[in-house]
């Protein structure tokens, strides 16, 4: 055994890191359902009685779940005053919902693949799929939240009018499907800022077609938001002017399907845009911070509910443009661009 002690060194303290991040996942999810972010930021600082009294929770947990905070850098600690405070950058990210960089909602995506697990390894051996609907609860309202923060800063100020001519159409009144539309929340807000057009959210999981119903309902959407249970394959056309699917293409077993269902149900003229997770072409050029989060979800959730369907394609979530492009190709859409990008989305055109 030839070991090189220094790198050795180096990969002990990565993993550490690493280790570190993942005992403290539970705690992410913790602090996040029972407010603690949230109330640290908005009152800090304070001392875990404080913190305790304010969150109607107990002291003594309260103060472990601080000093592990505090160890990971995620709240700050004033070893003068023993108060907690967070910072107005650690608040952006892991109390306050409504900033473009919240990612306080991962808890609960983290912990659905914990609860999952056996049914993943079970379908390594088998190579089954385990569909949307065989999952915990917890990974519907986890990728709704989850995704919530790009959709409400991205898709109506920059991702539709990236593409061409269709915030024209949605301002004059406009048909729009949202295919795999989860919890809706893609559709809401399309729907908020665009009063002339009509919205139709479709998804095969009936579970979230109902919560998607429910959250329309609250807004005070009316008549102009429908939301229906049917597959990629199944939904009725309308003529759509714009069909979108949200990070949800490769979850499907058959998107060429999907896309030649597109074909026939949207008008002439009609937009397919594609938001899938921002992936270059080759593995190599993924091995980064970004595409070890999606290969990871990719393994235990996108990976598996692929397989799990018809044909299986199993694109993965880290397909790329050019596989994409393919895809949309053999389902009849030929005009294919990047109409715009994140670091964490590709926001791709299709038209017939
Ligand atoms: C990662 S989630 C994305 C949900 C939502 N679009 C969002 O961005 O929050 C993938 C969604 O695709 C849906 N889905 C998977 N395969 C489907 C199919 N063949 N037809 C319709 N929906 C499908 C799942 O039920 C799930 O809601």
């Amino acid at each position: 055994m030839d070991v090189n002690p220094d790198k050795l060194n180096a990969f002990v303290g990565k993993m550490l890191g690493d280790v570190g991040a993942a005992m403290n996942a539970s705690l992410m999810l913790i602090g996040d359902k029972l407010g603690l972010y949230k109330t640290l930021a908005a009152k800090g600082p304070l001392t875990s009685a404080e913190l305790a009294q304010a969150t109607n929770t107990s002291e003594r947990y309260v103060r472990e779940w601080l000093a592990a905070q505090a160890a990971s850098g995620y709240v700050d600690y004033d070893t003068a005053s023993g108060e907690f405070s967070m910072t107005p950058e650690q608040d952006m990210v892991l109390g306050n919902e409504d900033s473009p960089v919240f990612m306080g909602a991962v808890g609960s995506l983290i912990s659905a693949t914990f609860l999952d697990e056996s049914k993943i390894s079970d379908a390594f051996k088998t190579g089954k799929g385990v569909g949307w609907n065989q999952r915990s609860e917890c990974l519907f309202c986890g990728t709704a939240r989850f995704f919530r923060t790009g959709y409400k800063h991205h898709l109506v100020q920059e991702w539709l009018p990236a593409l061409d001519g269709v915030v024209e159409k949605l301002k004059r009144g406009a048909a729009v499907a949202d295919v795999g539309c989860g919890h809706g929340i893609s559709t809401r807000l399309m729907a908020e800022a665009f009063p002339n057009s009509r919205f139709f959210g479709f998804d095969y999981h009936p579970g979230s077609i109902e919560a998607a119903r429910q959250a329309a309902k609250d807004a005070g959407l009316g008549e102009r938001v429908r939301f229906d249970v049917h597959s990629a394959k199944t939904f009725p056309a309308a003529g759509y002017d714009l069909v979108c699917f949200f990070d949800c293409l490769h979850d499907m077993g058959d998107p060429v399907g999907a896309m030649k269902h597109v074909r026939e149900t949207m008008s002439d003229d009609g937009t397919c845009m594609l938001v899938e997770p921002f992936a270059n072409d080759r593995l190599e050029d993924n091995l980064n911070p970004v595409g070890r989060i999606f290969y990871a979800a990719s393994t235990v959730v996108c990976t598996p509910a692929s397989l799990d369907q018809e044909v299986g394609l199993a694109l993965g979530a880290q397909a790329g443009e050019a596989r994409l492009r393919e895809v949309a190709r053999q389902g009849g859409l030929t005009r294919f661009r990047r109409a715009t990008e994140t670091p964490f989305n590709l926001i791709l055109e299709a038209r017939a």
